[in-house]
């Protein structure tokens, strides 16, 4: 695995999770009330604790969450069972996991910013991979305003470069924009793999 994922461990272990609101993000809760909402089968890639991957199967979508961490992913596994639910929750480095099958829809919400940006072209070549033609990429882009990271932040003219009109289509509109209780804000955009 990527030498990050002590890293991820250690930050879990020591309770630094400061991305986690502890619910569900805002952001899914209004995309699976719009008129284009998450069906399929789903990816949650950097699932984290997953409280998106409840919502999502209570939603009626066969999910698949991948973090690189053993806690969350133990985690997740408990509380699907306790909750009578069922996902594929899966421990990988994402950059080098290939699941059997693309996907309808993958909801990236903060793994992008997670990784070291000398991985984002790898990043979206395996979004490109993991999706069906014409599947959704529901992405919350990380706005920090500053250098370094993780988080590392996600300014919307590199992400128009990084995810390239030839590859994706980009909704007409603003983003949505979620603040988060840390104050940071992610901006999000439902992409469609061309
Ligand atoms: C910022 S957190 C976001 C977690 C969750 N999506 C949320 O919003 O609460 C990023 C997550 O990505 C995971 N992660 C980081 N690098 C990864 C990699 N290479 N492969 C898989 N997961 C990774 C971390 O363990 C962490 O759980």
């Amino acid at each position: 695995m990527e030498t990050t994922q002590g890293e991820w461990e250690q930050r879990y272990r020591e309770g630094k999770t400061g991305w986690d609101r502890g619910t569900v993000g805002p952001a899914l809760a209004h995309w699976l009330n719009s008129d284009t909402p998450p069906r399929g089968r789903v990816l949650v890639p950097g699932c984290g604790h997953g409280h998106e991957v409840v919502e999502l199967i209570r939603a009626g979508c066969q999910v698949t969450a991948v973090d690189i961490a053993a806690q969350p992913v133990m985690r997740l596994k408990g509380e699907l069972a306790e909750l009578g639910l069922h996902a594929d929750v899966v421990q990988a480095d994402l950059l080098r996991w290939r699941p059997a099958e693309p996907f309808d829809a993958v909801y990236e919400q903060t793994c992008l910013c997670a990784l070291d940006p000398a991985h984002w072209a790898g990043y979206e070549q395996r979004l490109v991979d993991w999706l069906l033609p014409g599947g959704s990429l529901l992405a919350l882009f990380m706005q920090t305003g500053d250098d370094g990271g993780p988080p590392f932040d996600c300014p919307m003219p590199d992400m128009r470069s990084l995810f390239a009109a030839e590859r994706w289509q980009w909704p007409d509109g603003p983003a949505l924009e979620v603040p988060h209780p840390h104050g940071l804000l992610e901006r999000g955009y439902v992409l469609t793999r061309r």
